[in-house]
């Protein structure tokens, strides 16, 4: 099972991630956009990092997988316009449309089968207003072809071994992880396996376009930069 014990850290873990540069695309994109923003779904939303971001708008409903991560974001944002939920992407229903979906640092790679990312895009079109938003963001393959096969470092009380096995014929990267957490003259440890999957940008565009999503735009990161030939991170911004 991924992201219980490992939520409790996951806030110390990720300083390389720029929630900000990330928001101020994100905002970019909607300021543009032809719809009023005021209702946004964020999908994967974890400890709610990109969740606080979104303040501003009217209503925000956020879900996730893991009740760890929720738990951690519900502690973490006290604010009237936001509704955390436990959903999976896989299937998630809200009897309600957005004007924005939003899914923010690789949550998507999650998804292991074609056919789920399939079924994913088609229920994100239906969960938006026309002229609605889709941004995510995918790993690619580059990506999980530079990590390093095994890292180790110590933050603040957290000790960790990180070891990465890319699987070049299914696509699949493996996340194997040991956590030693400090708790006084002891270290607890506990071990967490993560899978994310890549999936080539070409299949991306092809699957959006049959979900029905008029305009594609893809980017090398949260950078405006449009090569996305080596990009590690593309950023879609899609358009109902
Ligand atoms: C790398 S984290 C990103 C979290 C958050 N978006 C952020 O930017 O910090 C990926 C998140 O996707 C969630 N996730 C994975 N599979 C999921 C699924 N099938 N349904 C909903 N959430 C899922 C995980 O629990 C985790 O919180």
């Amino acid at each position: 099972m991924m992201y219980r014990d490992f939520a409790e850290i996951y806030d110390t873990l990720m300083t390389e991630f720029d929630y900000d540069k990330a928001y101020d695309f994100v905002n970019f994109f909607v300021s543009k956009a032809e719809i009023i923003p005021e209702k946004v779904l964020e999908i994967g939303c974890g400890t709610g990092n990109f969740t606080e971001k979104l303040l501003n708008f009217r209503e925000i409903t956020a879900f996730d997988l893991s009740d760890e991560m929720l738990s951690i974001a519900y502690n973490k944002i006290k604010a009237g316009n936001v509704k955390f939920i436990k959903q999976d992407m896989r299937n998630f229903n809200f009897m309600e449309k957005f004007d924005i979906v939003v899914s923010i640092c690789d949550g998507i790679n999650y998804i292991l089968k074609e056919s789920e990312v399939i079924d994913i895009f088609k229920n994100v079109y239906l969960h938006l207003n026309d002229g609605g938003l889709f941004i995510f963001d995918l790993n690619t393959e580059e990506q999980f072809k530079s990590f390093n096969l095994s890292y180790v470092d110590e933050v603040n009380d957290i000790f960790y071994v990180w070891e990465n096995f890319y699987n070049e014929l299914d696509k699949i990267n493996l996340y194997s992880i040991n956590f030693f957490v400090r708790e006084g003259d002891f270290y607890r440890r506990f071990y967490e396996e993560h899978y994310e999957k890549s999936y080539r940008n070409e299949f991306v565009v092809k699957i959006l376009k049959e979900a029905g999503f008029k305009k594609i735009n893809t980017f090398n990161g949260y950078e405006f930069e449009e090569n996305i030939e080596y990009a590690k991170r593309i950023v879609y911004v899609v358009e109902k």
